[in-house]
């Protein structure tokens, strides 16, 4: 025999239970009596017990009727709550929020950025992963975040893009440095300065690798540090200079710990971008934090309206 329980009846019998009335029961769910009645003979058949009595004019429960009714108010409790939860999935205000960001935005852009998204919606809980490009993508693909915040990175599959920010990449030495003074130094002198840098997959470190081979000049690299606090201590101690963004420098230039060197070519530009994949179903959550991003983007940028600047990418090997 397979067990069921019908929620209808359930519903039926509770009003019933609580009245202690067919009558009641029957006015209170616009139904007629014999249609309560059928309901409650149908539970009864199909859970194989008696659920009331009539003792002289009064409707009571029986034993198992009183039992039912203790489960009916429990799973009716859970029916409202399971409710509210849906409800709230709905609602932009509540839920959470898996975001990524690459290092530097992370850092430098994102924290001020979430203190504003905040404000708006206190009660979002936000989990903020910030790592290099290479493993956001890998995070995207593997549906562990919602959205995420990175340069330019190649992925392999159909993305949503949209540009957030650019990121001048300035370089950043001591002010004791023989270049610190000089205005429009060609690029060719970089050949004798030794570097700091990022570790593979940081798309900084990319851009200075890229603008050193396309100049045909070897970039000598004194050391690899895998984060932007790492190098700005280290160049300030004298280990060499470095490629940096420069929403990383704002307290070393204000404390002239650090200068921006002023080399033909810099600063090398990069731009953030709003990436998750296009068959990502965002919640009302993670849509409220996407069109945040875009606002604070549109109040920053002189450029053309968003929907110029949206742009899908679907083939493979994208470079976003
Ligand atoms: P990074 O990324 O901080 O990992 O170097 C920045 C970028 O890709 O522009």
């Amino acid at each position: 025999m397979t067990r069921s329980l019908n929620l209808h009846q359930l519903a039926t019998f509770q009003m019933v239970a609580k009245h202690s009335s067919y009558v009641r029961a029957a006015e209170e769910l616009h139904f007629s009596q014999p249609a309560v009645s059928a309901q409650i003979r149908l539970l009864e058949e199909s859970l194989g017990v008696k659920l009331f009595e009539k003792i002289g004019r009064k409707t009571h429960l029986t034993r198992a009727g009183e039992e039912l009714y203790v489960y009916s108010q429990k799973i009716f409790f859970l029916i409202d709550d399971t409710l509210d939860a849906m409800d709230a999935l709905r609602s932009p205000h509540y839920g959470r929020l898996s975001i990524g960001a690459d290092t530097t935005f992370g850092t430098y852009v994102i924290p001020g950025w979430l203190g504003k998204f905040h404000k708006l919606y206190p009660n979002v809980q936000v989990e903020l992963e910030v790592t290099n490009p290479e493993h956001l993508i890998e995070a995207l693909i593997n549906n562990r975040l919602d959205l995420v915040v990175m340069g330019n990175y190649s992925v392999e599959v159909p993305v949503f893009v949209a540009p957030v920010l650019s990121n001048d990449l300035v370089l950043a030495a001591p002010p004791t440095h023989r270049l610190a003074e000089r205005r429009a130094v060609p690029f060719v002198e970089l050949s004798r300065e030794y570097f700091l840098v990022r570790e593979p997959g940081s798309g900084t470190r990319e851009s200075l690798e890229t603008a050193f081979h396309e100049a045909g000049i070897p970039l000598q690299v004194s050391m690899q540090m895998g984060n932007n606090t790492a190098i700005k201590q280290g160049v300030a101690a004298g280990l060499g200079i470095a490629l940096l963004s420069r929403v990383a420098l704002d307290i070393e230039l204000e404390t002239r710990r650090l200068v921006i060197l002023d080399v033909e070519g810099f600063p090398l530009v990069r731009q953030w971008r709003l990436v998750h994949l296009q068959k990502k179903h965002l919640s009302a959550t993670a849509r409220a934090f996407k069109s945040f991003l875009l606002q604070q983007a549109d109040q920053l940028s002189p450029l053309a309206p968003r929907s110029q600047r949206e742009t899908r990418a679907r083939r493979k090997d994208v470079s976003l």
